[in-house]
């Protein structure tokens, strides 16, 4: 198989590049990414790589992990870069609430130009399948657990420009066939995340650098916490599973935490692993965050035969001893 990742630098880009070499040792990987979060360094750290410009841009199967340094906004590379691919994994984009509010046109171009331009590129070049990377953001604030049968009311840009990333989905499997699936997923933590602003990567970050962990609010706010695996898990499960073409599904772990109980936990890793805490410090509420977050999963469990593996204490065990191993090596 020749897959290829928008966004494969990133954090779950990187995870799932190490999961396909697992599942298909003789695949092909194309990564797409521009560089501006994920970085050479981080494919390097799972994956050995070819780096290729448009002038040695194989049209037909490949081995191995080739890098192609482009902006999904360009169409015209992406309609080249997806010539001989068999299923695209869609990950690139303006990530988060924030950055969409200070640049909403920005994370329009980046979520909706950019997500048509692989579309169109997977419709043109006869690819097989198209995963996209969505989110809970779409929904907007809803009572908890969401679900797929939910009307979408984004309150934010990005839930904005991913509900219409997901419509370009739904509406190229019904005009043209192409077969996509949309995952929208929960709050996904774990190794290689260490460039997110996302909590899980950003309290470790503090811990490691003692200083306080800032929670937004009172630390009551609830998210659905997915450890990266069992993410990656769904992904590949969403690439093999027949007759699911034009679904969402919501891929989480169907429970919900608070911030606080995060903050509270990898404390407790810090103690158990260096000796010390950090304090908490509280800040003003951020606009456009929901308050209650948590998914329900049973039609991911129901058609793809997701079952999410990780509970949150053992998964942030798991982060917090790779972040440790970033500065001692011996963990
Ligand atoms: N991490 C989460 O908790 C989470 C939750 C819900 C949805 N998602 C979605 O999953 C996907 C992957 O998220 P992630 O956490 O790995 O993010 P990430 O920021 O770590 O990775 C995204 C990658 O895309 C690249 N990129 C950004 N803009 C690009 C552009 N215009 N052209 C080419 N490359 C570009 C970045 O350089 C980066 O390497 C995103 O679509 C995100 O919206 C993530």
């Amino acid at each position: 198989m020749n897959y290829l990742v928008t966004g494969g630098c990133g954090f779950i880009g990187v995870n799932l590049i190490r999961r396909l070499q697992q599942v298909d040792q003789a695949c092909g990987i194309r990564v797409v990414d521009n560089l501006t979060v994920g970085m050479r360094e981080d494919l390097t750290a799972v994956a050995e790589f070819t780096e290729i410009g448009e002038k040695n841009l194989n049209e037909g199967p490949f081995n191995g992990v080739q890098l192609m340094v482009a902006d999904i906004q360009d169409q015209r590379l992406a309609a080249k870069g997806c010539k001989g691919i068999d299923v695209i994994v869609h990950l690139a984009a303006n990530t988060g609430v924030i950055p969409s509010i200070k640049e909403p046109r920005y994370d329009c171009m980046v979520n909706v130009i950019g997500t048509l331009n692989y579309l169109e590129a997977a419709r043109t070049n006869g690819a097989k399948c198209f995963v996209f990377a969505s989110s809970g953001a779409p929904l907007g604030e809803q009572v908890p657990p969401i679900h797929e049968e939910m009307v979408p009311r984004p309150i934010s840009p990005y839930g904005a420009s991913k509900l219409s990333g997901e419509a370009y989905c739904s509406a190229f499997y019904r005009s043209f066939g192409l077969e996509t699936v949309i995952l929208r997923f929960g709050n996904v933590y774990g190794p290689h995340s260490k460039r997110k602003g996302s909590v899980v990567a950003k309290f470790i970050k503090h811990i490691m650098a003692e200083e306080p962990l800032p929670i937004y609010g009172d630390g009551n706010q609830t998210r659905d916490f997915i450890y990266v695996d069992d993410l990656v898990e769904a992904i590949v499960l969403a690439m093999e599973k027949p007759n699911i073409s034009g679904e969402i599904f919501q891929i989480a772990t169907f429970r919900e935490h608070t911030v606080g109980e995060v903050a509270e936990e990898l404390n407790s890793l810090a103690r158990k692993y260096l000796g010390r805490s950090s304090p908490i410090v509280y800040r003003d509420k951020r606009k456009g965050e929901v308050r209650r977050n948590f998914s329900d999963i049973r039609k991911a469990q129901k058609m793809l035969g997701f079952v999410p593996k990780y509970d949150l204490k053992r998964g942030l065990e798991k982060t917090f001893l790779w972040f440790l191993s970033l500065i001692n090596p011996t963990f």
